[in-house]
């Protein structure tokens, strides 16, 4: 099932999402399920729970937009447990559409979460897979990649949304 996903002054974006303590019950397999869902439906290779109005800690990640199924990732209760390097390019995010900015990230990033029966794992990715680990892990945290970026580029994205707000062209 695709869910309308949440936009930018959603309080749920903003909101510390709360941990997953039961697993492999038909309601976290269908939650995830949903997510990708609805990812695919907006084109998008990464998404958070609080992005479909859910506040806990689940995000779902697949940087081939569905072509290949192996390519899944599922993460729950993720924790970023080591960080290296640098690299910056464009980020955008589902919650806030049309909108793209440099932001830097480490380069490659080790994971641990949990998958939807309860299994723990780690996983390290490099480059683009990298910044989807930080990109989602931080919207658990209620962090959104605006905060990665310059302050008045920030105001300036959010004057932009007030606008769209207004004449009602923001969801
Ligand atoms: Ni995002």
């Amino acid at each position: 099932m695709t869910h309308t996903i949440t936009k930018y002054g959603q309080p749920v974006l903003e909101q510390r999402a709360e941990a997953i303590t039961e697993f492999d019950t038909p309601e976290l397999h269908k939650l995830v399920d949903d997510m990708f869902d609805s990812m695919y439906a907006a084109r998008g290779v990464g998404l958070a729970a609080p992005q479909i109005g859910v506040g806990k800690r689940i995000a779902v990640i697949d940087l081939t937009t569905g072509e290949d199924p192996a390519q899944k990732i599922v993460l729950i209760n993720p924790e970023i447990v080591s960080r290296e390097g640098s690299q910056t390019s464009e980020e955008g995010c589902l919650s806030i559409p049309t909108f793209r900015e440099p932001v830097t990230r480490a380069q490659k990033v080790t994971v641990r979460a949990k998958d939807a029966s309860g299994k723990e794992f780690e996983m390290t990715g490099e480059d683009l897979l990298a910044r989807a680990f930080q990109h989602e892990t931080d919207h658990l945290d209620g962090t959104l990649y605006i905060s990665h970026v310059s302050p008045l580029k920030r105001d300036l994205i959010r004057r932009k949304i007030r606008k769209l707000q207004k004449i009602g062209e923001w969801g």
